[in-house]
């Protein structure tokens, strides 16, 4: 989705700027734009496309050094990706620029009235009503500010915004309704982004807003205060990572690179939380009373944490015996959904702002749930709103398709079930055995991460196919889903996930030499099975790589590749599971030419409804 970056102070020029905007390709863009102000004047340059190959010189400023600048990447919505559509939005007089996240869903009506009143609009985008009517109001207000606020005051929507104005060079404007706005804090310079990754080069203090706040950045510090104009104090906190963390550190690919440390970002997620002595975890961000009256819990997420909710669900009703319920997002707030006394609500978001998670949150937060959030990135809006949760510790996720943020957020949901299980009668050896497993995890994930180059080869076999189903029960039926899900969105092929046993009420029809099974098939419970559906695809010419435990001959003999994960209890087979499915997909999508670590059409972060 779009991307802010913005800078007032010692060393502003436009190689930082596009530099900055660089660290916010990874959440998906189609054109991208930069302004600066240097004297009185403001430079703008916009460009469709992707950042790489263009040069700061193309801002051309005379040789003169700038005082602060904006740079924006747009992911469309309102508008083609075209030049004009691209962000920084101007005024008639050129005088005000300004980049905006989100959408003005009255944008139409403020239109209609800023043509009436003679402005000139040179865009489809929503955007560009803001620029006009600070423009307006500043006819009357006293200053920027005030005008500035006015505008603020009368946009119905979401927006993060950063704005300028020629006569201010010294000062860029920013407010955050809805859409994520982080400001930096370095010395003899302050800064303002979407999201911390284009801060760390400069800072590692940053400040976030909240909804309804605006701040005015100078080279020496910063004001904040509420639209109302009510100033407040904000809490200055530390970014967690470093600029190591977010670079690809000699790999090809940002997703090749978070496949591969997994065996880290699993350790992370459980380290310091188990307390072997109990058979139990310690979960520092949920208070036990909280936990203690539970009676249900509900899950909202999207995509693949959807997915991981789906294993959540299994984990809470297996190990804890605490019915659970999965939503989307999306579907949570109009589906209006039963939620009595005793229900905890569980956000999953990996960067905790999705747009449709937080509304079901909110929903949530109005119809009086309990809410936790199972969150990746410290301080995000969902983390934030949801106010208790168990942060999943994976590091910065820069890949458009997770790959780590899944495993974390199963480790962490098994935590969550086994304290919560321990609480409702699970044993303490139960408790301990399924501990025990987890520990494991890590130097497991390392072994399949030995064998790549043989999924690499595999997937090499399998590249030019257009479709592909993937199957699988209980726990492996959300992978299957995982798995098609990686295959689609890095690759452009057709994947389905399906629950095996269905295959025969329907997609069974689509088996054929050209479509190849994937067939999951590691958990002992119902290894039978599966080895059932595997033979029912054979008999019907289909083709099959099968992910088993070691040894499994039978299904050896089924398959026309065999990928084996290390032994682990079924509810953990999923996290080891995923893990070649996620290799599979990268190696096809390479094969294919196709731009992995920024899909077409794909955010990273889906801060629009
Ligand atoms: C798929 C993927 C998306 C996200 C989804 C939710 O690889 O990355 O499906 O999982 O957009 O994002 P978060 O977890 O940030 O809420």
């Amino acid at each position: 989705m779009c991307g802010i970056f913005g800078y007032v102070g010692a060393g502003a020029n436009p190689e930082v700027l596009i530099e900055g905007i660089k660290r916010l390709e990874y959440r998906g863009y189609d054109s991208w734009g930069v302004c600066v102000a240097c004297d009185d004047q403001l430079t703008m340059l916009r460009r469709v496309g992707r950042i790489g190959g263009v040069d700061a010189a193309d801002l051309d400023l005379g040789g003169k050094g700038c005082l602060s600048g904006i740079a924006h990447t747009r992911w469309a919505t309102h508008g083609a990706p075209t030049e004009a559509n691209a962000h920084p939005h101007a005024d008639c007089t050129g005088k005000i620029a300004l980049i905006h996240n989100g959408i003005i869903e009255n944008y139409g009506s403020l239109r209609e009235k800023l043509r009436a009143q003679g402005h000139r609009f040179r865009s489809e985008t929503d955007t560009e009503v803001i620029p006009h009517l600070i423009e307006e109001l500043l006819k009357s207000e006293p200053s920027f500010d005030a005008a500035f606020q006015g505008a603020l005051r009368l946009l119905v929507g979401a927006y993060g915004i950063a704005a300028m104005w020629a006569e201010d060079p010294g000062a860029i404007y920013v407010a955050r309704h809805g859409s994520p706005i982080v400001l930096g804090l370095g010395k003899d310079r302050t800064l303002v982004a979407s999201d911390p990754a284009p801060l760390v080069a400069h800072t590692r203090e940053v400040i976030y807003l909240d909804d309804g706040e605006l701040a005015i950045l100078h080279c020496d510090g910063f004001e904040t205060r509420t639209l109302e104009g009510a100033s407040v104090n904000k809490r200055v906190q530390q970014i967690a990572f470093g600029l190591p963390d977010i670079e690809r550190g000699g790999f090809p690919h940002f997703m090749l690179k978070e496949i591969s440390e997994q065996p880290e970002s699993i350790h992370n997620a459980y380290r310091g939380r188990i307390v072997r002595a109990e058979g139990t975890a310690k979960l520092g961000g949920v208070d036990e009373a909280l936990l203690r009256k539970v009676q249900r819990c509900h899950i909202v997420a999207c995509g693949t944490s959807w997915n991981a909710g789906l294993i959540g669900k299994y984990l809470l009703e297996n190990l804890a015996r605490v019915p659970t319920q999965v939503s989307y997002g999306a579907e949570f707030r109009y589906s209006h959904p039963v939620i009595e006394a005793g229900t905890l609500v569980i956000a999953i978001s990996q960067s905790g702002e999705t747009a449709d998670t937080l509304a079901a949150v909110r929903e949530a937060k109005i119809v009086g749930a309990d809410t936790i959030g199972v969150c990746n990135v410290v301080g995000s809006t969902i983390a934030r709103e949801c106010g208790k949760g168990i942060y999943i510790h994976a590091g910065p996720e820069i890949g458009v398709a997770s790959t780590k943020a899944f495993t974390s957020q199963l480790v962490v949901l098994s935590l969550l079930a086994v304290h919560l299980g321990r609480m409702r009668g699970l044993s303490l050896r139960a408790g301990l055995l399924y501990l025990d497993a987890l520990e494991r995890l890590p130097e497991q994930a390392s072994q399949l991460l030995a064998d790549r180059e043989r999924i690499a080869e595999i997937a090499r076999q399998y590249a030019r196919c257009e479709n592909f189903l993937y199957v699988g029960r209980l726990y492996e039926y959300p992978a299957a889903l995982e798995g098609a899900l990686k295959l689609k969105e890095i690759s452009y092929i057709h994947a389905e996930g399906v629950q095996a046993a269905e295959m025969k009420h329907g997609p069974i029809a689509l088996i054929s030499p050209e479509v190849p099974t994937v067939v999951l098939a590691a958990q002992e419970e119902i290894r039978d099975k599966m080895v059932g559906n595997a033979h029912e695809i054979r008999a019907r010419g289909g083709r099959i790589i099968a992910v088993t435990q070691e040894g499994d001959r039978e299904m050896e003999g089924l398959a026309e590749h065999t990928i084996h994960i290390p032994k682990t209890l079924d509810p953990l087979v999923p996290v080891l599971g995923v893990i070649p499915l996620q290799l599979f997909a990268y190696s096809v999508a390479i094969e294919r030419g196709c731009d992995v670590d920024k899909p077409r059409n794909l955010a990273k972060s889906v801060t629009v409804e």
